[in-house]
C-alpha cells in the first residue's frame, strides 16, 4: 500500500476523496481574486500617491464631482465576484450535504479524548479508521461528553460533534494510503493530541481487514433489534391494526404526519427524540402513551436502535455498495428473524459501545 508520511509539513494537505479537488478549485480561485485585488489595490495606492501628491503648500487639485462609469465598474465587478464565490460554494455545499443512497455508514463516537469508529458488520475501531478504495463512506456522528469536530484534511471534510445530536459527513476515499484524522474543536486538555489515521485500502484488503480481528461482536443493526425486544419497543410497534404505536418498518426517512398537523423527517435527530421523550411530536392518529425513556437507555443504544430502525425503514440506504455488510435493502424479513431469534435476547449489552 501506499503509506504516506504523516507526520510531514506540508502547505497543501494530500488530495484523497472525490471532494478534495473541487473544494481546492474553489479555493484556488478565492486565493486568486483576493492576491489580484490585494496587489492591484496596493499598486494603486502607491502610484496615486506619488502622482497626487501635494507638490507646495498651495497646491490644492480641483474638486471632483462623481463618475458614474467609474462608480458602476467598481461595484459590479465586485457583485459578479462575490456571486460567483456564492453561488459555486452554495453548490459545493449542497453536493457535500447530500449523501448518496449507496453511501456504506460508519458510526462515529466522540469523546474525551478519543473517536471510537463502529463498522457495518459490527466491527469497531478507535482512532483508526480502515476504508475500501472508492466506496462512497456516510459517517453517522454523536459525542458522549462535550462538542468535537471530526476533520480529515486529505478528505476536506469536516464536520462538529454533537452531545445529543446526530449529525453527518460522506466523501468516497479516492487514493490508496494513510491520512490524519484530527479533532478540530477545542474540547478540553489532550484536545490536541485527540487524531489518529485513516487508511484507505483496496475494497479486497478492506474485506480481509473487516473478517481479521477478534471476537464477535454484533453488528449495530443486530444489537438495535435485540433492544427493540428487550426494551419492550415491539410491543407497542408491532405494526397490528390497534397497536399503541405506529408500525415502524418502511417509516426511516420519509415524512411522517404529526398531531400538530405538520410533518417531519424520520431522520437520526428525530428517533432519537422520539425515545427520549415521546411526547414531544406524536405522530397523527396516537396518542401520547409511550413511556419516556431518557436515562434509561445508552446513547449507543439508541444508535444501534436508529441503525435497526434504518434498516427496516423507507430509505434506500441500508443496502448498497459491494462492502455492505449491514441489512441489505429488502431486509425486513431478515430483521424479523432477528426478533424472533430466542437466543439473541439473552444478552442485550453485548456489543452495545461502551
Ligand atoms: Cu475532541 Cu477536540
Amino acid at each position: 500500500m501506499n503509506e504516506q508520511p504523516i507526520n510531514q509539513f506540508s502547505l497543501w494537505p494530500e488530495m484523497a476523496s472525490n471532494f478534495a479537488w473541487p473544494v481546492d478549485l474553489l479555493y484556488i480561485f478565492l486565493i486568486v481574486v483576493s492576491v489580484i485585488f490585494t496587489v492591484g489595490i496596493a499598486a494603486a495606492l502607491l502610484y496615486f500617491g506619488i502622482k497626487y501628491r501635494r507638490k507646495s503648500d498651495d497646491d490644492v487639485p480641483a474638486e471632483v464631482h462623481g463618475n458614474n462609469t467609474l462608480e458602476i465598474v467598481w461595484s459590479v465587478i465586485p457583485l459578479l465576484l462575490t456571486m460567483i464565490m456564492f453561488f459555486w460554494g452554495a453548490h459545493l455545499y449542497f453536493k457535500m450535504s447530500q449523501v448518496p443512497s449507496d453511501a456504506m455508514e460508519i458510526l462515529v463516537t466522540g469523546k474525551q479524548w478519543m473517536w471510537k469508529l463502529q463498522h457495518p458488520n459490527g466491527k469497531r475501531e478507535i482512532n483508526n479508521l480502515h476504508l475500501p478504495l472508492g466506496q462512497p463512506i456516510r459517517c453517522t456522528m454523536t459525542s458522549e461528553d462535550v462538542i468535537h469536530s471530526f476533520f480529515i484534511p486529505a478528505f476536506r471534510v469536516k464536520q462538529d460533534v454533537l452531545p445529543g445530536r446526530y449529525t453527518q459527513l460522506w466523501f468516497t476515499p479516492t487514493k490508496e494510503g494513510v491520512y490524519h484524522l484530527f479533532c478540530a474543536e477545542y474540547c478540553g486538555t489532550e484536545h490536541s493530541r485527540m487524531g489518529g489515521s485513516v487508511t484507505v485500502m483496496s475494497p479486497s484488503e478492506y474485506e480481509i481487514w473487516l473478517e481479521g480481528g477478534t471476537g464477535a461482536s454484533l453488528s449495530p443493526v443486530e444489537a438495535g433489534a435485540q433492544l427493540f425486544t428487550s426494551l419492550g419497543c415491539v410491543t407497542c410497534h408491532d405494526g397490528r391494526a390497534n397497536a399503541q404505536g405506529p408500525q415502524l418498518a418502511g417509516v426511516f426517512g420519509t415524512l411522517q404526519p404529526l398531531t400538530s398537523g405538520e410533518k417531519i423527517l424520520a431522520d437520526e435527530n428525530y428517533v432519537r427524540e422520539s425515545i427520549l421523550n415521546p411526547k414531544a411530536k406524536v405522530v397523527e392518529g396516537f396518542a401520547a402513551v409511550m413511556p419516556i425513556y431518557k436515562g434509561m437507555v445508552t446513547d449507543s443504544q439508541i444508535t444501534s436502535l436508529i441503525a435497526y430502525l434504518k434498516s427496516i425503514g423507507g430509505e434506500q440506504d441500508a443496502g448498497g455498495g459491494e462492502n455492505q455488510k449491514q441489512a441489505p435493502k429488502d431486509d425486513s424479513a431478515k430483521a424479523e428473524d432477528l426478533l424472533q431469534d430466542e437466543s439473541l435476547r439473552a444478552d442485550t449489552t453485548q456489543g452495545i459501545m461502551q
